[in-house]
């Protein structure tokens, strides 16, 4: 039963990464529930939506999917500004994405919202016979990098719900404290503020 302290939220969430890591198949598994074999090269971007209940909120996730080739590089910061949340995704099975994962870390680490939820997603757990990358090198590295890190199967779908999960407990809530000084918090209307500050 929904109570009162129930919050809706919107959140913008972006999913970065290297050509192949998995991106577009860990959305199409989150809003889907589906995967293909074959999945195309992302062109720019793509996008959707899905929303999840957890504890004390209702998420509505607004998902932009990314093109992991390096042409689109330079689209990339008009999906990650403003966001709340980043999947940055990599391919446990090709290290070079994990060095491409560090970079995209290292981007919004400069240039990005500085409260946004950061999730590190290690990708295709189900190809473990191809492993290139250790967990225990993703854990450190996330941990040291304020991430969290979780491996994920968009093919058997393991831990995918989860990741989404995971950032919509993590994400701010709004501000329910009443407001203790009595503050007038809601901005006045621009022709008071101008008669009480005019001049000649
Ligand atoms: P770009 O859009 O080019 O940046 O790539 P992407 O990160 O969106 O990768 P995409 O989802 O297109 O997946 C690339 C290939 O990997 C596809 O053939 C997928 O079927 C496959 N794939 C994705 N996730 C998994 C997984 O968890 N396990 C396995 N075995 N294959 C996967
Ligand atoms: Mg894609």
């Amino acid at each position: 039963m929904a109570s009162s302290a129930n919050q809706n939220i919107n959140a913008k969430l972006v999913l970065l990464g290297d050509v192949g890591a998995g991106k577009s198949s860990l959305v199409l598994r989150f809003v889907k529930g589906q995967f293909v074999e074959f999945q195309e090269s992302t062109i720019g971007a793509a996008f959707f939506s899905q929303t999840v209940a957890v504890d004390d909120a209702t998420v509505k996730f607004e998902i932009w999917d990314t093109a992991g080739q390096e042409r689109y590089h330079s689209l990339a910061p008009m999906y990650y500004r403003g966001a709340a949340a980043a999947i940055i995704v990599y391919d446990i099975t090709n290290q070079a994405s994990f060095d491409r994962a560090k970079k995209w870390v290292k981007e919004l680490q400069a240039q990005g919202n500085p409260n946004m939820v950061m999730a590190l997603a290690g990708n295709k757990s189900d190809m473990v016979d191809g492993r290139t990358v250790a967990p225990e090198d993703a854990q450190t590295y996330a941990q040291e990098n304020g991430l969290f890190y979780l491996e994920t199967s968009a093919k058997t779908a393991t831990n995918v719900n989860e990741v989404f999960y995971e950032i919509a407990k993590r994400l701010p809530r709004l501000q329910q404290t009443p407001n203790p000084s009595g503050m007038v918090l809601v901005d006045r209307p621009a022709e008071s503020a101008n008669s009480a500050s005019c001049c000649s």
